[in-house]
């Protein structure tokens, strides 16, 4: 896929495959248009390059038969929570299960990195809402989630719902991923230091 001009039309979802797996630095453009382009009409907030740029680590991109369908990021706010920003789909592309397949791979990576709760700030509770997420007051948030609203034009006029979701406290890395790892035999203790003697200047 080329990353001039605007998204191509996504094949049709019929019977299409739909891959969900971590951003790289070449989806930055079709990230952006399509977040940008949602943005516009006001069912999401904007995002600048240098955000995108700066947090591609964050981000997970859908392809359906290769081609970039949609995003979403898990930005770790805190030890124990993150934020689920910037989920869009591309328009052609939605209510075919797209969303949920992102949020799924977020809620894995959150797993995988021990984070026991997640929230969004939304205007689709609903879809949220099927995604296991619960409506919640913005103060029922710890005050750290702010931090990047100040950065955001609606920032003392939010409309946006505040939406939470717990995930398994048991989860661990090592359930995920199977088998505990075999025990490590750690090294020998260092030495206490001791000064060499060294000749006394002048
Ligand atoms: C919200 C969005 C990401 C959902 O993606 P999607 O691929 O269309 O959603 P899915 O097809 O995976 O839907 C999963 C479920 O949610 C439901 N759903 C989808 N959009 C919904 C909405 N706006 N309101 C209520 N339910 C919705 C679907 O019907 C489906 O339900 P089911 O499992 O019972 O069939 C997509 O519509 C989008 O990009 N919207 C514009 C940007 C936006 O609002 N992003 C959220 C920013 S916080």
């Amino acid at each position: 896929m080329t990353n001039e001009g605007p998204l191509p039309a996504p094949a049709s979802p019929g019977a299409a495959e739909v891959r969900v797996r971590p951003a790289l630095v070449a989806d930055v453009k079709p990230i952006m248009t399509l977040v940008n382009e949602l943005a516009v009409q006001q069912v999401m907030l904007p995002r600048s390059p240098a955000s995108v740029i700066e947090n591609v680590r964050d981000f997970f991109v859908a392809e359906v038969d290769g081609q970039f369908a949609g995003c979403g990021a898990l930005a770790i706010t805190w030890t124990d929570i993150a934020e689920v920003r910037s989920l869009a789909v591309a328009p052609a592309m939605q209510k075919h299960g797209i969303g949920r397949t992102i949020v799924d791979a977020l809620v894995r990576d959150a797993l995988r990195l021990g984070i026991p709760r997640l929230f969004a700030f939304t205007y689709v509770p609903g879809f949220f809402a099927k995604m296991g997420f619960t409506v919640c007051q913005h103060e029922d948030l710890p005050h750290k989630v702010f931090n990047d609203c100040t950065h955001c034009p609606k920032f003392l006029a939010c409309d946006e719902i505040a939406m939470t979701r717990v995930l398994d406290s048991k989860a661990s890395p090592t359930r995920l991923f199977g088998q505990p790892q075999r025990a490590i035999p750690l090294p020998q203790r260092t030495p206490q230091f001791t000064a060499p003697n060294l000749p006394k200047r002048g």
